[in-house]
């Protein structure tokens, strides 16, 4: 029946008066629903343009990256005993650490395409890499990859292991600028940061990102290291056995109750001052490691010289000895307890063992005018004389630093479907 016999039909009808209410009843009743189901479906409408509003950041990270529920890198729990911090300038944010995990892991940041922050900083290795050499865009990289675990947890602000980066922002764009790791570095026929900075404002999806963390699409090189640095500062660790131990001792020099007799040598070894030859009463003859890594969060001392290792990397005749800027001795292990990768800026040492034996035993070399005097011991050299169970103690110590989680939560994994 059409609507048009319907009201053709109307006059016809002789209803009794009292049928109207109910007939207006029943008009009220489905209009309700009408407008309900109407209703339903523009909020359906809302949420799907929700999503919708991100097409571009849905496509290429699917239910990775979700703009409306943000992964949580601002609210993490820092422990009360952690003090040092060097976020100041620039807090960590989730939108903006979101945006810096993609930049990080976007081989897009390398002129062939190829390489991103992510192939010489690998989370399985604590962002470390286990070659000594690590593999650019253009060559290989002239010192050992650092770990990336709680740099943001240091009194030194400067990055690198020669401190040539003035902050963090400042370093997060180098490597981008470098010929040998990802090629924009703008001489001798590379392409400028400009170049990089168009082709990415090409990418859809950062349209969308840097559109949701500053409110406008526009990429530069502050942005884009802002974003970086949060992302980086982003990685904490603080699942470690020391972090159980000290949580409840709540006092470096004391015992840990979670620790063997072993780790607790370990412990007092590392934390007590070398004696000096011949130096009367002195407690305990300690390793020194404390005056220059400090825990809890074991950054280096920033009046930190030269630690004695002075090779260049690929290179052992030539030599530098420019190094004092380590990173925090946290995650030297894998969860597996094996080494993720190399130690020292020249990548020349591969085991705890291996680390002990260099403090150990430090030779004055005329070479190095830049060694620490702690470690000079007034132009004699340092020899510690630990015995093997003293060495095997502090090693122990050093593999209770390593935490878990930062080597699978997925806030710190590449967010590309592909
Ligand atoms: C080709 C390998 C490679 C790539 C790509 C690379 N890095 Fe590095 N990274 C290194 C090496 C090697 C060092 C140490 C260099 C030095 O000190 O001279 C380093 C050092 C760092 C440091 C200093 C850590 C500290 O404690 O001082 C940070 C931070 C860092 N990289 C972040 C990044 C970011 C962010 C990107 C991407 C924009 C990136 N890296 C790309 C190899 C790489
Ligand atoms: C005088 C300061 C100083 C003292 C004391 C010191 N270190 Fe270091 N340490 C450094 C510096 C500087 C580096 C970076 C050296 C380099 O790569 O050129 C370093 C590097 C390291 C590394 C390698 C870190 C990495 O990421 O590759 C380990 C491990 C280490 N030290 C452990 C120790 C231990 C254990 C002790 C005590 C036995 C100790 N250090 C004492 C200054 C010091």
């Amino acid at each position: 029946m059409t609507v048009g016999n319907c009201q053709q039909e109307h006059p016809m009808i002789k209803e009794p008066i009292i049928m109207r209410p109910n007939k207006l009843f029943v008009f009220a009743v489905l209009a309700a629903f009408v407008l309900f189901t109407f209703f339903q479906a523009c909020k359906k409408g809302t949420d799907t343009t929700l999503i919708n509003t991100y097409p571009a950041v849905l496509a290429a990270f699917g239910s990775n990256i979700d703009l409306n529920n943000l992964s949580n890198y601002t609210g993490q729990t820092i422990p009360a005993y952690i003090t040092k911090d060097n976020s100041a300038a620039d807090p960590v944010t989730n939108a903006g650490a979101t945006l810096g995990r993609v930049l990080f892991y976007d081989k897009n940041l390398s002129v062939t395409n190829t390489i991103a922050c992510a192939s010489c900083h690998k989370q399985s290795m604590a962002f470390g890499d286990s070659v000594i050499q690590s593999l650019g865009a253009n060559g290989l990289t002239a010192r050992h990859s650092m770990r990336l675990v709680n740099a943001r947890f240091a009194q030194e602000v400067r990055f690198f292991w020669d401190k040539r980066a003035a902050s963090l922002e400042d370093q997060t764009t180098q490597p981008i600028q470098n010929h040998n790791e990802m090629g924009y570095s703008g001489a001798n026929g590379d392409p400028g940061i400009g170049v990089l900075i168009a082709k990415l404002q090409a990418i859809p999806y950062y349209n969308e990102l840097f559109k949701f963390v500053y409110g406008d699409s526009v990429i530069t090189q502050t942005r884009m290291q802002n974003a970086m640095s949060q992302f980086v500062r982003s990685i904490q660790s603080f699942d470690s056995k020391f972090d159980a131990g000290m949580a409840v001792a709540n006092n470096l020099n004391q015992d840990f109750s979670n620790y063997t007799a072993q780790e607790n040598l370990g412990k007092q070894l590392f934390l007590a001052p070398p004696a000096l030859p011949g130096a009367p009463g002195v407690p305990i003859l300690g390793a020194g490691c404390q005056g220059c890594h400090r825990a809890p969060e074991f950054d280096i001392d920033p009046n930190a010289a030269n630690n004695g290792i002075i090779s260049v990397a690929g290179n052992p005749l030539l030599t530098d000895i420019t190094n004092t800027n380590p990173p925090s001795l946290r995650n030297l292990l894998n969860p597996a307890g094996k080494p993720n990768g190399l130690f020292m800026h020249d990548g020349s040492i591969n085991s705890l063992a291996g680390v002990i034996n260099h403090y150990n035993l430090i030779a004055i070399n005329p070479i190095n005018t830049n060694l620490d005097p702690r470690l000079a011991n007034g132009g004699k050299g340092q020899s510690l004389n630990l015995s093997q169970p003293q060495k095997d103690a502090i090693a122990a110590f050093l593999a209770t630093l390593s935490g878990n989680d930062v080597y699978t939560n997925k806030k710190w994994a590449s967010p590309f479907l592909k």
